[in-house]
Parts: structure tokens; sequence; C-alpha cells
């Protein structure tokens, strides 16, 4: 929900904080800020809005000089995007700064007695009230004379911290420096995510790995309570959880380059356009075509257990959600087992009837959405065995999952979710296939969708080839208010993406709906001002399809209909018709959420909408 970068070594801070930060901002962007260490002052610089409009223009006025330092890029919670409110907060003595992720639970209250001893605060952040609670405690240790360090056992500083987090209730992913110990930085996660990088004399810490493969690619994926203290040549690890603190050396898997937006006018952009090779990423070595079937390591489960499981729950979030939605369709028609797909903002809390072979996915692009690993730890305190299908390796859904699929489609930075949406589908395409060759799936059946499978790279390029085409249409209704999606089946959650996609980049109020649902309702909202994109592919609902089609015209609603190469009959019933290649009807979603990403894409640019960093959102949401 925010970004953190820290630094410690024998470089000058500053450049490095602001270009991690500028990597981290579509993970919030309300407000930003960075605190140094300068001739062993806190110097800080904070800003209300993006960085390059506020802090990069503050720092360049204003510089500062140091070798330890922290950035923040916020997403607020508690008060406002202001300048006051941005981080990095420092404590009643100002000597100890902290940047945080998360939510402070109990802040109120300690806020309460730390007025009380005389406290006072400039902001109205959960944060603030963190940073006077380590101060508070690091003030004690020095009053007990626990305050000297001899270099053995844990630092002064990560014990402030640790005593601090004791009496925290909620999550933080937060990083701390202070100027007693300007060769020391400490970090610590519960619930938000945060990596330790590993230079030569110097160390990062990081939000997420984009901020920093720059500088390296050894990382530790930090797990819950773990407590680093980083010094530049080392770093020393401590755990709130457990006695023996334990850490593993990770490699990141991608390149630099891979995070950056090369010669596209918006990361959403160069993502859409990324996703033929996104699909061969998903698919790579997980068919196999002797079989028919898919194979993946990593699901920690034999084929038996596979077989045993008799029902299957799926809980996600936002896009994840409507890619699970796709999965109900794809596994309950190739694998005949029962599907339930559940917000996992509702899972969480419904108390659902789940039987005892039932395994759940929870799929998530970041890893990282509270609901998700909510709904995820829900399903594993009442014993049902979890798999993830999750593109961040190392994530902490990622590694709380008994096993798991990833998704290998590389950095998504744009806020709004494409490739991932069609490497999830893709995945839980496969999956479908595996769990329908384990029962009564054919393997002629089989051999099938791994042959249409293989074909949609070059099918997505194909629609793509038609992005002008499709930027002309889109430019005719770039004015409208409201727009429905339409679709029936499979793609029917296409349908609620696609007004996803068009709601949360755009900011024109547009709703999903199964094709046939509208006559119970909305087609009261069909005007001459109403668009309606109907996803109307030549599949085996083709006419009862294009009957909805006729009741919207019939009430002169301009409509843009999706429909399969060759069928000219559409032509005549309606305003626009984008054209996707012929495929096999369990694989339309892969195909027809391209020209829903590239309609919003060019409506919100048009709109003048800051398409990578929408008004209000945040890439990943580690909040509840
Ligand atoms: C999708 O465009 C949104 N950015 C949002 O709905 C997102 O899909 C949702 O927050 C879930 O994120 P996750 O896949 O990282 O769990
Ligand atoms: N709760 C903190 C705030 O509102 C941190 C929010 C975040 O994770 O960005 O400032």
């Amino acid at each position: 929900m925010c970004g953190i970068i820290g630094y410690i070594g024998k470089q000058q801070a500053t450049p490095i904080l602001i270009e991690g930060l500028r990597r981290l901002e579509y993970r919030g962007y309300d407000s930003a800020g960075v605190a140094v260490l300068q001739n062993r002052e806190l110097a800080t610089r904070k800003k209300k809005g993006k960085i390059d409009e506020g802090l990069a223009k503050l720092v360049q006025a204003n510089p500062i000089y140091g070798q330890v330092g922290m950035g923040h890029t916020r997403w607020a919670t508690h008060g406002p995007p202001t300048d006051e409110n941005s981080h990095p907060h420092l404590d009643q003595s100002g000597k100890l700064a902290v940047v945080h992720n998360g939510v402070i639970e109990n802040f109120d209250s300690l806020k309460e007695r730390f007025l009380e001893e005389g406290h006072t605060f400039k902001s109205a952040t959960d944060t603030e009230v963190l940073a006077h609670l380590i101060g508070h405690h690091y003030d004690e240790l020095m009053k007990s004379g626990k305050g000297n360090w001899t270099g053995e056992g844990t630092h002064p500083l990560a014990q402030a911290v640790m005593n601090a987090l004791r009496e925290v209730i909620g999550t933080y992913g937060i990083g701390v420096i202070c100027t007693d110990h300007p060769g020391v930085m400490v970090g610590a996660r519960r619930g938000s995510p945060l990596i330790v990088g590993v230079g030569e004399g110097e160390h990062f810490l990081a939000s997420d790995a984009s901020a920093i493969v720059s500088h390296t690619r050894t990382v530790i994926y930090l797990k819950d309570y773990d407590v680093v203290t980083l010094f530049p040549d080392k770093f020393k690890m401590d755990s709130l959880g457990s006695e023996v603190a334990s850490f593993q050396l990770s490699k990141i898997e991608f390149d630099a380059d891979a995070a950056e937006r090369g010669k596209f006018a918006h990361y959403m952009l160069k993502e859409i356009f990324e996703q033929p090779k996104t699909v061969q990423n998903a698919i790579r070595g997980r068919l196999d075509a002797e079989d028919g079937t898919a194979k993946f390591g990593g699901l920690n489960m034999t084929t038996a257990e596979l077989r045993a499981i008799d029902q299957i729950v799926i809980t996600a979030c936002g896009t994840s959600w409507h890619a699970a939605l796709v999965g109900e369709y794809l596994i309950e028609e190739f694998a005949h087992i029962p599907v339930e797909v559940e917000y996992a903002s509702e899972f969480r809390y419904r108390n659902a009837p789940i039987e005892k072979n039932t395994l759940v996915l929870v799929i998530t692009q970041s890893g990282e959405t509270a609901d998700t690993l909510a709904g995820l730890r829900e399903s594993k305190r009442r014993g049902h065995r979890v798999l993830s299908i999750c593109n961040v390796v190392g994530s902490t859904i990622a590694r709380e999952a008994d096993g798991g699929i990833y998704l290998h489609a590389g950095p998504e930075i744009g806020v709004a979710s494409t490739k991932a949406f069609v490497s999830q589908v893709s995945v839980l395409t496969m999956f479908a296939l595996m769990m329908g060759r384990i029962r009564m799936l054919s393997n002629r059946r089989g051999s099938q969708i791994i042959k249409a499978l293989e074909a949609i790279p070059d099918q997505i390029q194909k629609i793509l080839d038609q992005s002008e085409e499709i930027k002309r249409i889109a430019l005719k209704y770039a004015h409208a208010e409201d727009f429905f999606f339409l679709g029936r089946q499979y793609n029917f959650p296409v349908a609620l993406e696609g007004a996803l996609k068009l709601k949360e980049i755009s900011y024109i109020h547009a709703e999903g709906y199964p094709a046939a649902e509208m006559k119970h309702g909305p087609i009261a909202m069909i005007d001459e001002k109403t668009p309606t994109v109907i996803l109307a592919p030549t599949d085996a609902l083709y006419e009862k399809t294009f009957s909805n089609l006729e009741e919207i015209k019939a009430r002169k609603g301009p409509i843009i209909a999706l429909a399969t190469e060759g069928n000219d009959r559409i032509k005549e019933k309606v305003e626009d018709v984008i054209y996707l290649p012929a495929t096999w009807e369990p694989l339309h979603p892969l195909l027809a959420v391209i020209p829903l990403q590239l309609l919003s894409y060019y409506i919100a640019v048009a709109r003048g909408c800051d398409v990578d960093k929408p008004r209000n959102l945040a890439k990943s949401v580690t909040v509840e």
C-alpha cells in the first residue's frame, strides 16, 4: 500500500532513495519524503503529491548529503495526504525517524498515553505515534544503562524497536534510523512486505525488489516478526516470533529493465503489449502434449491428494477475483469439481460450510493483498490445503501457502492489472486441464486444449495489431459518463474486468453484467448516451447474446461488439465491431480482455487521467 526504501553504505543515500521511490510510486503516491543522517543530524524533506511534482524538486532545491537514509511514498490510511502527514515521522526527541507501511490499530490509545505524558504531535497519522513509541522505548533503554552496545547481541536501537512492536496491534513494514547510531538502520515487518538488499559494503531496505534490483539481486524476503539490524558491511537478524531468527538469501528473478517503461507512454500500455510473452512465460514447460495434460512443480500435492479433492474454493480480490471467476467455469467444465469463488474480504469472516476435502486457491498478483492473505490464513487455520497463484516470488502469500504456481509475468507496475489477469487465466486453464485429466477428461480433449492454448500468444498479437482501430473506436466514446459491459458464461467475468478497468483509470461509471441479466432491470439505464460493450464471440450461445444486443439496440443504446472474425452480419446491427480470432470457447477470456484493456487505456488517456497512478488507488492493497 505504500513504498519504503532504505540505504546504508558507502554511497550518497539521497539519489538512491529518490530513484527507488520512483520505482515504488505505483504502490502509493499521496505524498513522499526522505530522511537522511547528515552530520549526525536528521535531515528530512517531505511533500504532498507525486515525487516528481513535490519531493524531487524539494531535494533538488535543498540537497541532503549522507550515507544512511530512508524514503517513503504514501497511500494514506490515517490523516489526509498533506505535507505534515507525509513520512518519515520523528519521535518526541527528534532524534529518531520512522517510515511505515501498514496500520497501527491501537494508535489512538497509544497517542492518548503520550499526550498525557506531554508529547506533541505534528501529524494525524498512526505512524507518528509508532515513532513516539519507539522513541519512548529507546529512552527507557538509555535510562536503564542498556544503551551501550559491545558489538555482540541485539543492538539497542533494534531492542527499542522490538520492545515497541510488542505493544503494537496492527500491521507494519518499517525502517528506523537514529542520530545516536549513524551506522545503523533497523527494519521490521508484520503483515506488510519488506525485503533486505545485500550489497558489497552496503545494504538496502525496500517494499519490493523493483526498487533495488539495479543495485543488487541478492535479497532476503523478511518474514512476519523479523527484525533486521543493518550495518554497511553486515546485518543481524532478530525475531519477535521465535528465539532463533532465521533468514534465507534469494536471487531476484527479473532484470532491472523489466521494471522500465521503455518506449511506451505508460507502464500499463507496455504491460498490455507484453501479453503474448506473458502467456508464453506462463505456459512454458508446463504443457505435456504427450499426455494431453499440464504439470506444475511446487504444488506439493500428490496426484492421489489432488484426485481426492471434491470441492475447490477460490478466493481473491479485484482483477484476481475476476480471474478466479473464469477459473470456476474452467475447472467445473474440465474437471466437474464444484467451485466456489469468494471475495477474500468476505470469505475471511463468512462462516462458509466447507467440506474437509476442499482445496483453497488464493489468486494474487502482488502476493501481499491483506484481504487475500487473511483468507489464506483462515483456510489454513481450518486445516485446508492452500495453493497460491501468484506473481511475486518470495511474497508473503507465496511463502505462507502450502504450495503454488508462479505466474512468471515479471513486475507489473501499472496499478490497473492487465498482464497478471491474462497470466492468471492461463495458469487456471492449465490447472483445470490437469485436474480434468486426473478425472475423466480424455487425452484427445486435453490435446485440443493444449493446441488452442499454444495458439493464444499469436492471437493476442493479432488483436494488439488492431490497436490503432481500437483507439479510434475508444475516442468516439471518451466523453461517456456511463458504460455497460456484457458477456455470457466464460465472458461474463471478462465483462466485469472490462468494467473495472474503465472505472479505475478513466473514472467513468461502468458496470458488468451477464448479458441476459440486462432485461431484469439494468436495461432501464440504456439510452443514446450510454454505450454498451457486448462480448459476442461465435459460440454456443451466440444467438442468445445477439438477442440481448437487439434489446439494447431497440432502445437506441450505442453498441461496441467484440465478435469472431468472419461474422459480417453483426456489423449491420452495431456502431462498432472489434474482431477476435476464433478459438475454443473456454479460451475466449484470454482474447476478449485485450480490446477491453486497450479501450479503457485510450479513453483514460483521452480524458487526461494518470493511467499508471489513478486517483485514490495503490497497486498492492496491504491494509484491510
Ligand atoms: C486491478 O486492476 C486492481 N489494481 C485491483 O483490483 C487488484 O486486482 C486487487 O487489489 C488484487 O491485487 P492482487 O492481485 O495483487 O492481490
Ligand atoms: N498508516 C500509515 C499512514 O496513513 C501508512 C500508510 C501506508 O501504508 O502508506 O500514513
